[in-house]
């Protein structure tokens, strides 16, 4: 890089210079684990090509113009139903802000919140999406740890004993609370529960991610933070990337209608995706969207089987893995003494590849952890590239 560009960054330049992003395309032969990506071939290309048609049909010349990203109409209305119908949510359409993914959703949020210095909590470990942008915002993001039933509120409380401890408290705790994304495990009811009375008696908002929640294949359902807590204390994440499509940067947040208001003035580029927008209210309102879930959860259900029988099959022993109710993820944890960070490379070269634990936290943790995605991967490369893995794990032992 011309070395005149060291003085041009900005603060958030600097930081984003000196950040790694794994590239997207893998090598030649590659089986990649890396990727939250939807399954290739489920992309609902010709219903979309349908959808065009229709608004064409219509001559719906507003999919083409500029709009507002809150309701009351459109895609809004459409997702604030869905979100009661499926959800049981109280929501207008009036509270539901769309954004260019749940990406752009969570950033403006961060913008709109977060000054340099300050800092959030956020689940350790959690997708580097939502802490890179902390980060990049200025943030000091202190990991509060999930087990096997997700965050720990027991330890949010302490991390805001021990901050206050220091005269600070942190603007918000970010969780994903359904199929977390790295470990895939699900908040359990009783701490959900304790965070919305957490949020309640501490004044601590909630930054509720919930990408993955449409996509449940097995377990009950659990009621989102969002719904049992006190109004205004949780702000919820959604996204049509998981479900619809990623190309077309659909996403939302939904709060209180007020905030959802100063949200919405908050960034310059934050105008409606109208035409994706248009698109997708036709999939969601005539039903198809619906049935579009109901078959990918068949097949991230047999996808994420056919890697945990692999696993078993497979791994050494000493390693151990989580076992999703949906979602794209498995969180590995591997033998004593091996090192996701030092085996990748090796990996690598045995044509597998996967994001090491240390990617999800904050502290330089999660060397013994990795995290691999059976989202896009067909189940063939999943018994192959397994094989690899545990081959590689093996050889390190
Ligand atoms: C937990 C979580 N939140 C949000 C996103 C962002 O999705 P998008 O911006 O495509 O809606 C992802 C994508 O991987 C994710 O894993």
């Amino acid at each position: 890089m011309d070395e005149r560009w060291n003085e041009r960054w900005s603060r958030r330049g600097k930081i984003a210079a000196n950040m790694n992003r794994p590239s997207r395309t893998a090598a030649e032969g590659m089986i990649s684990f890396v990727y939250g990506d939807p399954d290739p071939d489920s992309l609902p290309l010709e219903q979309m090509a349908r959808a065009a048609d229709v608004l064409a049909e219509n001559n719906r010349r507003d999919a083409l113009s500029y709009a507002n990203p809150v309701g009351p109409d459109g895609l809004s209305l459409a997702l604030a139903n869905k979100l009661h119908e499926d959800y049981g949510l109280d929501v207008t359409a009036e509270q539901v802000l769309l954004s260019l993914g749940a990406a752009s959703g969570l950033g403006l949020v961060v913008d709109m919140l977060v000054d340099p210095g300050d800092v959030v909590l956020a689940d350790a470990p959690a997708w580097m999406g939502a802490t890179g942008m902390f980060r990049l915002a200025g943030a000091e993001v202190v990991g509060v740890e999930v087990d096997d039933e997700g965050v720990n509120p027991d330890r949010v409380l302490e991390a805001i004993d021990r901050l206050a401890a220091e005269g600070k408290a942190p603007k918000f705790l970010y969780t994903i609370p359904t199929f977390q994304n790295p470990s895939g495990v699900e908040l359990s009811l009783e701490r959900r529960e304790k965070l919305a009375e957490i949020a309640q008696d501490k004044g601590l908002l909630i930054l509720e991610d919930d990408a993955y929640i449409d996509l449940r294949f097995s377990g009950e359902p659990k009621p989102t933070i969002f719904g049992i807590a006190e109004p205004g204390t949780v702000l919820l994440f959604g996204t049509l990337s998981k479900t619809i499509a990623a190309g077309m940067r659909l996403g939302w947040c939904a709060g209180p209608a007020d905030i959802i208001a100063v949200l919405s003035r908050g960034r310059t580029d934050s105008l409606r995706n109208t035409y994706t927008a248009a698109l997708a209210e036709w999939f969601i309102t005539t039903g198809q969207h619906r049935d579009h879930i109901a078959e990918l959860r068949n097949i991230y259900s047999t996808k994420c089987s056919q890697m945990l029988t692999a696993l078993e099959r497979e791994m050494p022993e000493g390693a151990s893995w989580t076992s999703p109710n949906g979602g794209f993820f498995i969180w590995v944890t591997l033998p004593d003494g091996v090192d996701a960070l030092d085996l990748q490379p090796i990996a690598q070269e045995n044509l597998v590849d996967y994001i090491p634990g240390t990617s999800f936290y904050s502290d330089g943790s999660g060397r013994n952890a990795l995290r691999l995605s059976f989202s896009a991967v067909t189940e063939e490369q999943i018994d192959t590239g397994i094989a690899r893995l545990a081959k590689v794990i093996r050889e390190a032992m």
